[in-house]
């Protein structure tokens, strides 16, 4: 069983900021108010999963970017929302898992250009000439990892676990391989949860369940909403949040699943903000949204930020608010 650590921990430091009156400007951590997660990157805008999109969507603000994972056939990792590259590579109709790393490292990713994703000339990102790469979830990790070492500002990885059917083996493999990049020492224990910038997530409940046996990272199922009270404690059993269809996000829905304890992520919006407002008015504690831009900025008007301090200046911090409140003592006696 995982815990939700960052509700109370953002309880407790919202109520320590408050008795301070005042707080370090630091880089926001991602536990203070709902999440934006760009879905895909900014897909609304470039070619999903690749590095630029990664990179626009967090150059718009958003809290989290989101790579799907398949592995190559020698094993590598990489970012992909389709088994087939037919639909967002030059590749033809080939399967991921058939190619080596270095043949993925030579294709080119294109976006599929269906509803909602960047299309050339259909977005003031790309025209159609850029030449785009298909990268590898250490990619990813190193670009999140290298923006915290060179600007402090923390963005959270969500990646998700594909399956191919049938395979329970490789669908394993590839959630040992996203543990194993996480938990690599290179990254000095920055993915390992204690900032709130991880989440992981899968629409198989074996590998959601075989993750929860593997790591203490918050796992998020994708579902459509469990129908009873229940069912939502059987999910919250091996999950700490479920992944749920916009459609299926009613309030019933949402209610029930935070009555379990269970966060609750929904996917998939575009560039319409009063959706955005929608969900987020119904209390759901992240939206996927494929153009970070619009749902980051309803989300910044409805849920203001508040600056926290990073972990190391708790203690200090905390140090500060007793010495506060035992002068207001010794004023009041
Ligand atoms: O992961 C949440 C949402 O992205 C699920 O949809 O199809 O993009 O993996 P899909």
């Amino acid at each position: 069983m995982h815990r939700l650590f960052w509700r109370p921990l953002s309880t407790a430091v919202a109520a320590l900021a408050a008795l301070a009156g005042a707080l370090p400007a630091a880089a926001a951590p991602l536990v203070d108010r709902p999440i934006l997660i760009a879905h895909r990157g900014a897909s609304g805008y470039l070619p999903e999963h690749t590095m630029e999109a990664y990179r626009l969507a967090v150059s718009m603000g958003a809290d989290f970017i989101e790579p799907d994972l398949f592995l190559t056939a020698d094993g590598v990792a990489v970012a992909r929302h389709d088994r087939n590259l037919n639909a967002t590579t030059n590749a033809g109709s080939v399967n991921i898992d058939s190619l080596s790393w270095a043949q993925v490292q030579a294709l080119e990713a294109r976006s599929r250009g269906t509803t909602g994703y960047a299309t050339p000339g259909g977005s003031p990102y790309y025209d159609g000439s850029e030449l785009f790469r298909v990268p590898s979830f250490v990619e990813v990790l190193d670009y999140v990892h290298g923006l915290y070492q060179d600007s402090g500002r923390i963005v959270g990885v969500y990646p998700e676990v594909k399956t191919i059917s049938g395979n329970a083996s490789y669908n394993l493999a590839i959630a040992d391989a996203m543990l194993a990049a996480l938990n690599d020492p290179r990254y000095d224990g920055f993915f390992d949860g204690s900032r709130g910038n991880v989440f992981l997530q899968s629409f198989d409940q074996s590998v959601v369940q075989y993750l929860n046996t593997r790591t203490e990272l918050p796992l998020v199922f994708l579902t459509s909403c469990p129908g009873t009270a229940a069912a939502a404690a059987t999910v919250r059993s091996f999950a700490d949040g479920i992944g749920v269809s916009s459609a299926g996000a009613s309030q019933a829905c949402i209610d029930r699943a935070h009555d379990a304890g269970l966060l609750v992520h929904v996917y998939t919006l575009t560039d319409v903000a009063s959706q955005y407002e929608l969900y987020y008015g119904r209390g759901v504690d992240g939206i996927f949204g494929n153009h970070p831009d619009v749902g980051v900025g309803v989300r910044d008007a409805l849920f203001p930020s508040t600056p926290v301090p990073e972990p190391a200046s708790w203690a200090l911090f905390a140090a500060g608010a007793t010495g506060l409140a035992a002068w207001r003592r010794r004023r009041a006696a």
